[in-house]
This record gives structure tokens, sequence and C-alpha cells, in this order.
């Protein structure tokens, strides 16, 4: 398989369309494994530094392509990105390699005539070579923030301030992978231990009492043994805090709203020693059918999966009386936006404040079903105050029999430095080493 067409099909489904990235990463997962190690970090290297160098990379094309830029056809143009980089930033492909890969597999697409228009741009862009990495440079002067469109920068700077802009952006390269062990089958002792004698430097997360720390370029190895096995799951530490956050207890009735594939439900149902009930909804039948073999997997039988969409009424469909509702919404997943460059395709102003008013209506939706005394968590993955303050705020005005209460009562694991005023739990990329996640533990009075 050819790492640069690889390279191609992915980047012209994040650039094409308003897909994310992490399910045609997925999709292209076999093949990606298929490549050798360097035919592999090819491959990423070239999908990740055209996602961060976009906005550039698209200057430079217009500016070589002069006259026939208009008229530039858009797969096209992702060839000619991908070539020009390698040219510009990988030093470590030589410049005939980038022109003739690039220009071969432009004919393999696009016939011969674009690959002649690909030769012509990329000898040309070889040619301005040094003029073309000064001016890069120059760009760069202004910061990693000319890696983002104007509106972005400005939505952020509201948000958490342009010194936390930059080292949100900075936490790009993949933190270590975070391993959720199932306690249903093995202890965290004894998993280290199997870890260690597979060759593995697997150490213990600091908060989760469940983690395990994991180098990422080991995954492939405990794939079979560990993975398949249903003996751990993949799933970073900050959101291995929302089931401790929320604390199901054994024999419980638990609504996950806005399951997916139900990463937090099999942890719930791990708490709960795989005894009581978890409703687990989702919009997405291909996910919820995902859920059902990993749940056959890790051995939990209290896990069920309803496919609804959760902005209408549930209680036709769903018995309401949950002791705890997770309500893991749809949201910007600006948290994650070091690593997910692609995001800034699909985002805009408008979308975001069209997330924020669907959680606002998903939180809702999700209250009726909670018994008095209940609690109901609200979790995104993203830093953006509209989506979390805010909506929190909005939320508490609208429902007065619900309280926000401390998540550290729940359970005492959760450190006190993440725990901000009033009774959110944040965690940034940069400063903890993972995902940006926003918690709200939310109670339900006492009747009367
Ligand atoms: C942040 S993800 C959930 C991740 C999941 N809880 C986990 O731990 O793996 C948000 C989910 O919301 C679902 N979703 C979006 N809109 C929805 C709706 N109107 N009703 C139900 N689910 C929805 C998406 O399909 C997606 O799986």
């Amino acid at each position: 398989m050819n790492p640069r067409k690889i390279a191609f099909d992915v980047l012209k489904g994040i650039l094409r369309g308003s897909r994310r990235g992490g399910p045609i990463l997925f999709e292209f997962r076999e093949q990606f494994l298929s490549l050798d190690p360097k035919d592999g970090a090819l491959t990423e290297r070239i999908v990740k530094g055209i996602l961060e160098k976009e906005i550039l990379l698209e200057r430079l094309v217009k500016e070589i392509a002069g006259v026939s830029y208009r008229h530039l056809d858009r797969n096209l143009k992702i060839l000619l990105k991908m070539g020009l980089y390698q040219l510009l930033f990988l030093d470590r492909v030589p410049d005939y390699a980038a022109i003739n890969e690039t220009v071969s597999l432009t004919r393999e697409l696009f016939g011969a005539k674009a690959s002649g228009y690909a030769n012509w741009f990329l000898r040309e862009a070889q040619r301005k070579k040094k003029e073309l990495i000064l001016k890069s440079q120059a760009q760069g002067n202004g910061g990693i923030l000319r890696e983002i469109p104007k509106w972005l920068t400005d939505h952020l700077r509201e948000e958490i301030g342009l010194g936390q802009i930059e080292r949100l952006l900075k936490s790009k390269e993949s933190p270590p992978i975070g391993l959720r062990v199932n306690t249903l089958k093995i202890s965290r002792e004894e998993l280290l231990k199997r870890l260690k004698d597979m060759g593995t430097e697997a150490k213990p997360s600091l908060i989760s009492p469940h983690g395990i720390s994991l180098e990422r370029h080991q995954l492939k190895k405990i794939k079979g043994e560990i993975l398949e096995s249903g003996i751990a799951q993949v799933q970073s530490e900050a959101s291995q805090l929302a089931a401790f956050i929320l604390r199901p207890l054994p024999g419980q009735r638990i609504l996950d709203l806005c399951s997916g594939l139900g990463t937090k439900a099999f942890h719930m149902a791990q708490l709960m020693e795989d005894k009581g009930e978890i409703i687990s909804v989702d919009i997405d039948l291909s996910r919820l059918r995902e859920l059902k073999r990993t749940g056959e997997r890790l051995g939990v039988s209290i896990v069920q999966p309803i496919c609804a969409d959760a902005t209408l009424g549930l209680s036709a469909l769903i018995r309401g009386g949950f002791d705890r509702i997770l309500l893991d919404a749809p949201c910007s997943n600006l948290g994650a936006l070091g690593r997910k460059r692609e995001l800034i395709f699909r985002l805009s102003p408008k979308r975001i404040e069209n997330l924020a008013q669907l959680q606002l209506r998903l939180l809702k939706n999700a209250k009726i079903l909670l018994n008095p005394m209940g609690y109901l968590l609200y979790v995104t993955c993203t830093v953006s105050r509209i989506e979390n303050e805010e909506n929190v705020e909005r939320f508490l005005a609208s429902e007065p029999d619900m309280e926000l209460v401390s998540p550290k009562s729940n359970f005492g694991l959760i450190p006190d430095e993440l725990v901000k005023v009033p009774g959110f739990v944040k965690t940034f990329p940069h400063m903890e080493g993972t995902d940006g996640f926003f918690y709200a533990l939310f109670r339900k009075r006492k009747r009367g």
C-alpha cells in the first residue's frame, strides 16, 4: 500500500467533508497498520503536518499557482499541498522523492494532464524553495496562533486567555495512551505485571485507581492479548474520572445518555460489579453495535443499548426513575485541539452556538428521568465556556429543583487542583497531559 495514497484518502475525508478525523482514521486503521513502521510514520507526519499548516499551505499554493489557482480542483490541491509540505518541511524526504511520488500519485488518480500540472507546480516550488521557507518562517514568527483561524483565536482568547491557547496548541504530540483495567476480570497489579512481562513500560495512572499509562507505540503489542481478550480498554485517565465522580453503586438504575461506544458505561458497570441496570442511549446505531460487541468482550451484562434521538422526549421510550445519569454530550471537542487540528474544518462560531443549545436541551431532557436525590453528571471534552459554565448557569436558572454539588463530595479521589470554582472539574491537555474535559455534577432536590 502506498503511504502517500493513504495520507491523501485520510486528508480528503477530513478537508473536504464535515467528517471527523477519528472515524476516518478508524476506517483506514487496517491499511495503516499494514504499512511498515517507517511508512506509517511518514503517513502520520504528512496528515498531521498538513492539518497543522493548512492555512499557510493554502496561501503558498495560491501564490505559486498564480492565475491558475481559481481553476484548481480541490482534490488536486490536497496533492499539491502534500508535495509542498514534504518539499518545505520534511528534511528526511529528498526533493526528488517529494516531487516524483506526488506526480506519479497525481497521474494514477487524475491522469496525465493533472500530473503535468503537479510536476510544473512542484518544480516551481523547488526553484523558490529558499524564498518559500523564509516566508513560512516569517509567518511562523506570529506564533503558533497562525495555525488556527482568527475567529477561533478570538473565541478561545475569551475562554482561556492567549497564553493558554498557545500551550493548548503546542500539546499536539499524542500523550501516552490511557488504559482502564477491567477489574471484573483482573486487578491492576496483575495486569501491570503481565504488561511488564510482555516487555512494555506500563505505569499506574496518577489519579484513577483503574488506570494504566502506556507509550502509544506499544499499543500494537498489546492488541490481541490484552485488548481483544477484554481485560482492559483504551480510555484516557481524564475520561475515567466520569465514573468516579458519578459513583454508581451496585444494583442501581443508570442512564448513560449519548453513550457512543460505551467506554464510560463499561467503567460504571465495573464499579457496579455488573449488578443493576445501565441503559445506554445514542443516536448512532453503528456505535451501539460496536458497544454490544465490546460488552461481550469485557464480560459486562448490565449495559443495554437503545438507539434514540435524545433531543426528543425520551419518556415514551424509556421508563424514568434513574438513580444516576451520565450525559456525555456532543461538543466542539476543543479540549483536544492540540492533537486534532482537523477540528478547524468542522467548527464555526455558529456551530459552537448550536452545540451549546443542543447540550442544554439534552440536559433538560435527562433531568426529567432522574429520581429525587439522584445525581446527573454533565460531561464535555471542550474548553468553551458557552458549552460548559454558561450552560450550567442556564440549566440551573431554568430548573430550580436542580443544584450543583461538589464533585469531591461524591468521591474522595478528585484532587483539589482539578476542582475549579464553584464545583466543576476541569482538565487541560497542556496542564494535566490529558484531553481537556469538563465535568459538572448536579443533584435533584427532594420533592416538596
Ligand atoms: C462525546 S460522544 C460520547 C462518548 C461516549 N460516552 C464514550 O464514553 O465513549 C457524544 C455522542 O453523542 C451522540 N449523539 C449526538 N447527538 C445525539 C442525540 N441527539 N441523541 C443521542 N445521541 C446523540 C453521538 O452519536 C456520540 O456518540
